[in-house]
């Protein structure tokens, strides 16, 4: 069986991973998180040259860790897209030199099948069709999958304005949390009454999200009530309106699109409510949730190689190596 090295730089991380036959061998991760921080979000400049920087070790690392060598390479699948333009070059790029140089093919990956792929690699294949609710600072997003390799990803909704983590960065800082704002607030919520304030669920009934009226619910909240604010109050009921929405929408796409399993991935599918709920309301509903471990849920390399792996598996063609900046493989 092959093995595939992906690369992903879609964003502030610059992850690499190797993969062969539904097996994570080795990956790599830098991020230039901290760089960005000052700014109050990630600047594709900055993030483009930090992953130009750091791309090279990564791939060494991934090696070293895998105790494979570069000539062991067989293909190379790189995120062509959605992301930050800049930051998706530089991968896009590499990986383009690395396939010439080794005389690989190449993958172009759409990055949100990565997300749902890596699950794979720890839970083995998904079934045909199951509903992914993809959760993080960058995306909110709930998504129909077929084959990976094979369908088209459906977009069933997107959020109309933040992102979900998005959302609890911002009401941390609000309440004078610590960033990033999720752990902070669900460690605090763990004191707090959830039901003590009750704060708006936008839109419901669809699979479309919004979250900055409910942000602005909490400011207002916060701003109507002098005194010391009863920060674990707040953070929990916040938490459960976030909870109650996204568990509540997934659930409701499972059911409508006839799917018995859920995916959940992204940095917010670590928050214990959201896991939670969103198990007691599928255990219900005899939905199946799968949830990859925190370090797979983020942004990474092996992500993308798995994609690469299912796309080899199936048999399907590779991508030019003049691949423009979107994905060519119906990914
Ligand atoms: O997937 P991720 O690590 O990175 C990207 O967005 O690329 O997601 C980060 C987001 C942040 O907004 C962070 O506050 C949120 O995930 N997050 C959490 C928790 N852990 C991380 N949100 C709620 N509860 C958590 N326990
Ligand atoms: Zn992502």
């Amino acid at each position: 069986m092959p093995l595939v090295l992906g690369i992903e730089t879609s964003c502030d991380e610059t992850g690499v991973g190797l993969v062969r036959d539904g097996v994570l061998l080795g990956d790599a991760l830098a991020s230039s998180m901290d760089q960005h921080a000052r700014f109050g979000g990630v600047v594709p400049e900055i993030a483009a040259r930090a992953h130009l920087e750091a791309l090279p070790a990564m791939v060494r690392h991934a090696l070293d860790r895998a105790g494979v060598a570069f000539a062991d390479i067989d293909a190379v699948a790189v995120t062509a897209g959605p992301g930050l333009a800049s930051a998706v070059q530089v991968g896009l790029a590499a990986g383009k030199a690395y396939a010439l140089a080794l005389a690989v093919p190449l993958y172009g990956v759409h990055h949100l099948a990565g997300h749902a792929a890596v699950d794979t690699l720890e839970h083995g294949p998904l079934p045909g069709r199951c509903i992914a609710l993809i959760v993080s600072g960058g995306h909110t997003s709930l998504l129909l999958l077929g084959d990976l390799a094979r369908d088209p990803i459906v977009h069933l909704g997107d959020t109309l304005d933040d992102a979900a983590g998005e959302a609890f960065d911002k009401v941390a800082r609000l309440l004078g949390l610590s960033y990033p704002g999720g752990p902070a607030i669900d460690r605090v919520a763990r004191e707090g009454d959830p039901h003590a304030i009750a704060f708006p669920r936008a839109l419901p009934g669809t699979h479309t999200f919004s979250f900055s009226g409910l942000k602005t619910a909490v400011a207002r909240w916060v701003e109507r009530h002098p005194g010391p604010v009863p920060v674990a109050d707040v953070a929990a009921s916040f938490q459960e309106a976030v909870a109650d929405t996204l568990s509540r929408k997934a659930v409701a796409a499972c059911h409508e699109h006839d799917a018995s399993t859920l995916l959940m991935v992204g940095g917010v599918a670590a928050n214990s409510r959201v896991r939670a709920l969103t198990a007691q309301r599928c255990a219900k509903a005899g939905i199946e949730l799968r949830v990859p471990t925190p370090r797979l849920c983020t942004d990474n390399g092996a992500m993308i190689a798995a994609v690469g792996d299912l796309v080899i598996r199936a048999g399907l063609p590779p991508s030019p190596l003049d691949l423009a900046m979107h994905p060519t493989a119906t990914l």
